[in-house]
């Protein structure tokens, strides 16, 4: 039977289902186990384009995408230029005609929507300054590993409120994780996305400054840099206001039993001590690993077997999303 991902974008966390997240989740945890996902992606090219810098998502892409046959094909901005040497819609439309799908780390999410909306084959979110699904989906598989379940599982996010933390909260609602934010003020996620994560999922999420209430019953403590790609120049102001946040030993002492995730890279002696990243709770390196088996199960389930690539009407009428 076909997987309703088959021919699908995947531009937010948001646009899933709880049961095709548990069907990427239990794809990958097979791959992991050493199941033969095929080759959906024979003769076929996946296009990877990188404004901003990568290490864990461009090289898992690619070996996922060499894994299931494909071949991918990195573009950095220096030579793309988007935006400035060609607009997002043509560069889009450009490469549509050459590769079966389209992977993007951009810095604005409106324009991988653009970008979405020109390309027939699927296009898929490698972080924007919005949501970063495939590190979320490779989280919710490291979580059902540390803790034998996803559904209940408590999270507390350290930090700012913004892609990664976004793609939590959505991840959250549909699949019943009990997810508790930890910001100083002004860091707090965006109106609309805890509106629209109430709505998938009928839980609100709760926010607070008190790490000690969210650590308390916590099995995950999970947090990110303080300042994102194209927030350097804050860092020493967000330094200043995050520093009581900082994940080291005093803080998960707070948080007995716990496990530490972290979508790396680390700002090491920033948001996170080398004590604790390399101490015996850390469980970050495997999630980490777990980005590859992630996005090969996206991959197999979106090229899907009984589907070659390079079918004009993938995702149907041009910019539609099944
Ligand atoms: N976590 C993550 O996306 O890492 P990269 O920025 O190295 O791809
Ligand atoms: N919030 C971070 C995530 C890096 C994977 C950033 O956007 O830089």
């Amino acid at each position: 039977m076909a997987s309703s991902l088959q021919g699908r974008d995947l531009l937010s966390i948001a646009d899933l289902s709880a049961d095709e997240i548990t069907a990427i989740l239990d794809s990958a945890a097979a791959a992991k186990s050493g199941a033969d996902l095929g080759a959906p992606l024979q003769g076929g090219s996946i296009a990877m384009i990188f404004q901003r810098p990568s290490n864990r998502t461009r090289v898992s892409f690619e070996v996922a995408v060499h894994r299931l046959g494909g071949h991918p094909i990195p573009l950095f901005n220096p030579e793309v230029q988007l935006g400035e040497r060609e607009s997002a819609g043509d560069i889009s439309r450009i490469l549509d005609r050459y590769v079966d799908g389209i992977v993007a780390r951009l810095v604005s999410h409106r324009d991988l929507v653009t970008i979405a909306q020109a390309a027939r084959s699927p296009v898929i979110n490698a972080l924007t300054d919005s949501e970063h699904p495939c590190q979320v989906l490779a989280d919710c598989l490291t979580v059902r590993e540390a803790l034998g379940h996803l559904e209940g599982a408590r999270v507390t996010y350290i930090g700012d409120g913004n892609n990664v933390c976004t793609s939590w909260i959505y991840a959250a609602a549909l699949s019943g994780v009990d997810f508790r934010i930890v910001c100083p003020p002004g860091y707090e996620p965006a109106r609309g996305v805890l509106d629209r994560g109430e709505a998938l999922g009928g839980r609100e999420v709760s926010i607070s400054n008190d790490v000690e209430g969210a650590l308390r019953d916590t099995d995950i403590v999970y947090t990110d840099v303080w300042a994102s790609m194209g927030q350097e120049a804050e860092r020493e102001r967000r330094r200043e206001d995050f520093r009581a946040l900082q994940v080291n030993d005093a803080l998960l002492a707070k948080a007995p039993g716990a496990r530490v995730m972290h979508c790396l890279p680390a700002h090491r002696g920033e948001e996170i001590t080398d004590s604790v990243i390399d101490g015996p709770r850390s469980i970050v390196f495997d999630q980490a690993e777990n980005r590859l088996w992630v996005q090969m199960a996206l991959l197999a389930l979106i090229y899907g077997a009984d589907t070659p690539p390079r079918v004009d009407a993938l995702k149907g009428p041009v910019g539609a999303v099944a």
